[in-house]
């Protein structure tokens, strides 16, 4: 039977780097023979505009019954004033959650062809090659209780709670030793144990989850401010780093900007079984929606993501990663990864070259 793919375009450069990723899982999916079929659907502002809601009903039988979902970026300033419930950025979240897509793969991989994009010292991020692995259904974005309440006196109170149960910290914990296991072998666990019970809770857990099932992998422990003074002082420390879903979401904007671009870096949200949803870090950058200047090579690399981890098809994963690679060598760049000497090229254009890399090598 073939497999299913839910495309969630979204809002603002969505459409666009969403289209040329398409183009190259087309491409992948003829060459190798994949038998991927995908259909198309909204999240985000442009299912507020239809209707009224960003994670629609019709939205979510389609998610269901998909394998896998390739999502390009929700939000804009179109929609920043409505009520906070049915915000672009709350239907990101209810996919998440009603998919419990718990865990949220984030690389930071520095291009040795961008290296002078980085605001760091070349010699401090070459060879820069850090996996994030962020708990995204949990944590202080979903807990209980929340809200803006009225005190006694009438003063207004924002008040959100910041929960972790051990199985939660446990399955991530997981899934951070089975991806080290796969490639350097070192955890560095991050909290704010001094302060924080519910962290404290999280470093036990993670560490007696090491301690039982995985001898073998080295595991750390970090304070977060500690994590983000390190991530800029010295990066490649790091092989990968295991955290909740607040200081995931800061930590990985952090990393990803080491790489000099977010518009290079992909990502995975995985369920238990392996079935994803995969979107580029960044996102839907309104400000230059629709001119044809958006960096595609995020989502394209979410499509490599998405042969890897939900549908196993690992030749055709790297078989994509290669051909990017192949695009930076030919000198081809967007606006935010241009330097001087290089050959400025559009959203379209770019995910072409990825195409003719493909199309040649795959012959
Ligand atoms: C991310 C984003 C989201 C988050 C927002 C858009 C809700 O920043 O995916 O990192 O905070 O998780
Ligand atoms: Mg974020």
């Amino acid at each position: 039977m073939s497999k299913q793919i839910l495309v969630l375009a979204g809002d603002g450069i969505g459409p666009e780097i969403v289209a040329a990723a398409e183009k190259v899982l087309e491409t992948v999916n003829n060459a190798f023979k994949l038998d991927l079929q995908w259909e198309h659907g909204l999240l985000g502002g442009v299912a507020i505009d239809q209707y009224g809601e960003p994670y629609p009903e019709a939205t979510s039988e389609q998610a269901k019954k998909a394998d896998a979902i390739l999502l390009g970026a929700v939000g804009g300033p179109k929609w920043d004033q409505i009520e906070r419930s049915i915000r672009p950025e709350r239907g990101l979240l209810k996919i998440r959650s009603e998919l419990n897509l718990f865990a949220n793969l984030r690389p930071a991989i520095l291009y040795p062809q961008l290296a002078d994009a980085s605001s760091l010292k070349p010699e401090v991020v070459a060879g820069l090659d850090i996996l994030i692995v962020r708990e995204l259904t949990g944590g202080i974005y979903f807990g209980q209780p929340r809200g803006i309440r009225e005190l006694e006196n009438g003063e207004k109170q924002g008040y959100n709670t910041d929960v972790y149960a051990e199985s939660e910290i446990k399955r991530i914990a997981k899934v951070a030793f089975d991806l080290a296991g796969l490639r350097g072998g070192k955890v560095c666990s991050v909290d704010k144990a001094n302060v924080l019970e519910v962290t404290e809770l999280w470093k036990q857990t993670v560490s007696q989850e090491q301690q039982e099932n995985y001898p073998n992998i080295q595991l750390s422990h970090m304070y977060v401010d500690n994590a983000a003074m390190q991530l800029v002082r010295a990066p490649k420390q790091f092989d990968v780093i295991v955290t909740g879903n607040l200081f995931g979401d800061i930590l990985s904007d952090e990393a990803a900007m080491l790489t000099g671009s977010i518009g290079m870096l992909p990502s995975a949200s995985l369920d238990e079984h392996g079935k994803g949803m995969y979107e580029p870090c960044h996102g839907s950058a309104p400000d230059i929606a629709g001119k044809d200047i958006a960096n595609p090579l995020a989502t394209i690399l979410s499509v490599a993501m998405m042969l890897r981890y939900t549908f196993r098809e690992e030749t055709a994963a790297k078989a994509i990663e290669d051909a990017v690679g192949q695009v930076l060598d030919q000198g081809l760049r967007t606006a935010d990864i241009l330097s001087e000497g290089m050959t400025k090229v559009g959203t379209k254009a770019m995910g072409q070259a990825v195409v003719d890399v493909l199309n040649r090598t795959l012959k």
